[in-house]
């Protein structure tokens, strides 16, 4: 018997062809429109094959679609945050037909996942975004994605013929769900939390690491290697100053680092849900939500993505959420604390925006070792030197 979270509505996808399944669909694929999708696509399908979007099999129909963004539930009921939908030109997606086989291919035409059109119908654009981001401000940069994409949207479910490439570092560093549970089981862990990332790992995120672990088994450290804001550091850098991180302050046995391979959406508070659920569908059985998950400058409020998790009831989602108050080091109490366990004012507290860490390591300087441990102020400045470099040899 296992102790590891089941995949949500109980039957992990797997929708990756093989062998002669694999060289079939190939052959038959070359006789389909083909339709070139972006990053963003290319991490959906993948997460949709993969069984990251368990109980998803495709694109969502109306059905699922309406449901998500009135309820947060899918056409069954089950709990589902995000819309996870394929946006088309009106004018390719009225040259299908309902029941056809399409190719989704990459941007160098490269077939990556077969299409089944069930479904074409209309999005309101103002209306998503209301419901998903909580704004139609187009400084969000999921409101300004939104509004860019085409209104006609396609349903149907997908099969994959060949892995995306979604980052340069996708390759070494995403595990499927099915493997993340197997080296759960191997390890014994029964208790696994899973820690969403996109940032480098910061004083404040190594305490409530920390502190979860005193209560779990083990760790998956799960940094977010899909796409980005273009200002959020890139994915490889961030790798190395895990692997440093955890190298030098962690103990290894305990922790699983491997690479998240959805896009982020800024949603904060939806995007919890569906953070916590897809760590389900990998085997954690605990979830970390701390302070603006998700979020992107002021739009949501510092515990929103907090307080969502109160409109469902805990067996709904089968993963449970651990929250955590805003952290920082305290000079009084000379170590890691937040407002739950310190009783200092904010004069005692050493905290930084991210624009003031980013404008440091900039100029080469390292931020405090209270904010940023010095072995991940390193791996930072040397690549932002690389990349002031390469800037300064373009410009
Ligand atoms: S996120 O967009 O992936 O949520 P980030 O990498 O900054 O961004 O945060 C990862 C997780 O750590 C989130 O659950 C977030 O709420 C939490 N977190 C970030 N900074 C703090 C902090 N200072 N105190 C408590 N939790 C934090």
């Amino acid at each position: 018997m296992s102790y590891l979270a089941e995949p949500h509505g109980g039957r992990m996808v797997d929708r990756q062809l093989t062998g002669e399944a694999r060289e079939d669909w190939l052959a038959r694929a070359r006789e389909w429109p083909v339709l070139a999708v972006d990053r963003r696509t290319l991490s959906d399908v993948f997460c949709l094959a993969t069984g990251v979007y368990s109980p998803l099999t495709g694109f969502m129909t109306r059905h699922d679609y309406w449901r998500v963004l009135d309820e947060m539930r899918l056409a069954s009921g089950l709990v589902w945050s995000l819309p996870i939908v394929l946006p088309v030109s009106p004018e390719i997606a009225a040259s299908w037909r309902e029941g056809q086989w399409v190719a989704l291919s990459d941007q160098w035409g490269e077939p990556i996942a077969a299409l089944r059109v069930e479904d074409r119908f209309l999005r309101d654009p103002v209306d998503e975004a209301r419901r998903v981001f909580g704004t139609v401000d187009p400084r969000h940069p999921g409101v300004a994605r939104l509004l860019q994409e085409p209104r006609v949207l396609v349903g149907g479910e997908v099969w994959l013929l060949n892995r995306p490439v979604l980052c340069e570092v996708e390759a070494q560093c995403v595990l499927d769900p099915k493997l993340t549970r197997a080296a759960f089981a191997e390890r014994g862990w029964r208790r696994v939390v899973g820690f969403q990332t996109r940032n480098p790992i910061h004083r404040a995120h190594e305490y409530i690491l920390k502190c979860a672990l005193e209560v779990v088994d083990g760790l998956l450290l799960h940094p977010l290697v899909g796409e980005t804001k273009a200002d959020d550091v890139p994915a490889d850098v961030r790798l190395q100053s895990y692997r440093v991180l955890v190298d030098t302050y962690f103990p290894v046995e305990r922790v699983l680092l491997a690479g998240f391979p959805a896009a982020m959406r800024y949603a904060g508070p939806r995007e919890a849900v569906f953070h916590a659920l897809c760590r389900k569908n990998y085997g954690c059985t605990h979830f970390i939500v701390g302070r603006d998950h998700a979020g992107v400058g002021n739009f949501y409020g510092t515990y929103d993505a907090q307080r969502i998790f109160e409109r469902f009831a805990p067996g709904e989602l089968g993963i449970t959420p651990l929250f955590f108050e805003h952290a920082f080091y305290c000079r009084r109490c000379e170590g890691m604390a937040t407002a739950h366990t310190c009783p200092h004012g904010p004069e005692a507290r050493v905290t930084l925006s991210g624009t003031a860490v980013r404008d440091m390591l900039r100029r080469g300087e390292a931020p405090p070792p209270e904010f940023t441990r010095r072995e991940v102020a390193t791996v930072l400045m040397q690549a932002m030197g690389g990349a002031l470099e390469t800037q300064a040899r373009r410009g």
